[in-house]
């Protein structure tokens, strides 16, 4: 198993109330894997335990196995927002975790090169941020996140932010990364397509806090997948049921 949460309980100090107790869910190696849930329940949170900026009250997460406590570059985060640096020009940006790991510039240049082929973005070393667009923004932290070498990616919304035919452009090139890398990807979302879309596995909050677990879609298409799956009579019921799920918990 790649990641496992067991009997985890976690309250936020400035918080009267728990925000999750008891929580027991794993994530198979090389799965794709969404969470989903509405703004606020937490989802958040969960990578902030998986990245050990939190601590829970009790309960153990485990990497490949192992309490995370005793491990270091596990997982890979990238969030909504690019944070690249503007005054860093893209190969600067990505190489961050490199120059954190005090890496020499000759091997920084080559694996900026490779990283920066593989998610299609050859040619734009020493462009800045500013000189790109968000679609390319994400590609670009994404890179940096791959850089990391960690064989978990954490990507809070990642598209979010985008509109609406990038984000589509995006999720097809993040699936096709995924069939080439063999990583495994969880994923937070609030968009039900793009959960569907994209995931092996959906995860979802399937209660008001404190919750306990989460409640686990596997969704039935195989890969690699085009964007006609979606309207598969199977898939138009699974996000009639989810978009139902989600409303009915917003609203209670
Ligand atoms: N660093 C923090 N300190 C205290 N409370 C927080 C912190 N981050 C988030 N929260 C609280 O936890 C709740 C869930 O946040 P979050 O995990 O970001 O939700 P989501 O990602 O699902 O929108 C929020 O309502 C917020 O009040
Ligand atoms: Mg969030």
């Amino acid at each position: 198993m790649m990641l496992e949460f067991q009997d985890v309980s976690f309250r936020y100090p400035s918080d009267s109330y728990s925000m999750m107790e008891h929580l027991h869910f794993s994530v198979e190696e090389g799965s794709f894997v969404s969470i989903i849930g509405p703004s606020g329940c937490g989802k958040s949170t969960l990578f902030r335990l998986i990245n050990g900026l939190e601590q829970p009250q009790s309960g153990q997460i485990t990497v490949k196995g192992v309490p995370i406590s005793k491990l270091k570059s596990y997982a890979g985060f990238m969030p909504q927002k690019d944070l690249l640096f503007p005054w860093r020009t893209v190969e600067e940006n990505i190489c961050l975790p490199m120059e954190l790991q005090k890496a020499d510039r000759a091997a920084k240049e080559e694996a900026c090169k490779k990283v920066l082929q593989q998610v299609g973005l050859t040619g734009i070393e020493k462009k800045y941020p500013s000189e790109l667009s968000g679609g390319m923004r994400q590609r670009v932290s994404f890179a940096r996140t791959l850089l990391t070498g960690a064989d978990m990616l954490l990507l809070d919304e990642p598209f979010s932010a985008l509109d609406f035919f990038t984000r589509i452009e995006m999720q097809e090139w993040l699936l096709h990364q995924w069939e080439q890398m063999k990583k495994t990807i969880l994923f937070i979302t609030h968009d039900v397509e793009e959960a569907l879309f994209l995931s092996k596995t959906v995860y979802v909050i399937s209660k008001p806090c404190p919750f306990s677990s989460l409640e686990r879609i596997d969704i039935p298409l195989a890969y690699p997948r085009d964007r006609s799956a979606l309207e598969q009579p199977e898939i138009i019921h699974l996000k009639e049921e989810l978009i139902q799920k989600l409303r009915k918990e917003a609203v209670e």
